[in-house]
């Protein structure tokens, strides 16, 4: 099968120096893109800024900021099977980029911003969606109760829920404990262990589940 995922942050400029961006690593979705590949499926990973080597059978996309990343989602569509969106994707982006460095004694006392456009719910939108989708929820509460309401709002096929809330789990950890939100309103525990291994049963999760779509 042909896998399509996204990993990392990204990146909103301020100015040439200057960014928002948040505590994602990449590990996760880089673990899912490993995990696809033992399995024998084609992989093409669209990364944020991260500081991991790419699996070198993958075709690796590098964008920095949300729109790129919402570009080369959208660009490389064609023939996927299971849509895996596991990127931190910034929210908001500053509504002005200065082309040039703002100087310290100019200040900075506010930075005025504006939602990203939502690459998870673009996809879930597209009429004659052929691919598997599924997205992630990052959570600190409520976490089955949001991820759902996600799935719903975004017309995801699958939510891959994390507590990130947890200090030695999730963000810049080798591990993580997941929760599976499926169509059918059940759910699946895979409990806490290394990225690695829960990538390898996640992406079995999704092969069956496309299969039998
Ligand atoms: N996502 C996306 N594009 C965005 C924001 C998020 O594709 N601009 C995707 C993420 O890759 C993830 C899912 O949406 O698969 C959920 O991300 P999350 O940050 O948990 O949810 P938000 O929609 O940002 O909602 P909130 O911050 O209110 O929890």
């Amino acid at each position: 099968m042909k896998f399509l995922i996204t990993a990392g942050p990204t990146r909103e400029p301020i100015d040439p120096v200057r960014f928002l961006s948040n505590r994602s690593s990449g590990r996760m979705g880089y673990a899912i893109a490993e995990a696809a590949l033992e399995a024998g499926h084609e992989v093409i990973l669209i990364s944020g800024p991260v500081c991991l080597a790419a699996p070198s059978q993958a075709r690796v996309v590098r964008v920095t900021t949300s729109d790129e990343m919402f570009d080369a989602v959208h660009a490389y569509l064609e023939g996927i099977d299971i849509a895996v969106l596991c990127a931190a994707v910034a929210d908001f982006r500053p509504a002005h980029f200065s082309s040039r460095k703002i100087k310290k004694h100019e200040g900075l006392a506010r930075i005025d911003l504006v939602p990203t456009r939502d690459i998870l719910a673009s996809l879930g939108a597209l009429r004659q969606k052929k691919f598997l989708l599924a997205g992630f929820a990052a959570e600190t509460e409520n976490l089955v109760e949001n991820a759902r309401e996600k799935l719903q709002k975004k017309r995801c096929d699958v939510v891959i829920a994390n507590d990130v809330s947890a200090p030695e789990l999730g963000f810049e950890s080798n591990e993580n404990q997941l929760t599976i939100l499926l169509p059918d309103s059940s759910s699946i525990l895979l409990p806490r262990a290394e990225k690695i291994e829960l990538a390898r049963a996640l992406i079995t999760i999704l092969k069956n589940l496309q299969e039998k779509s």
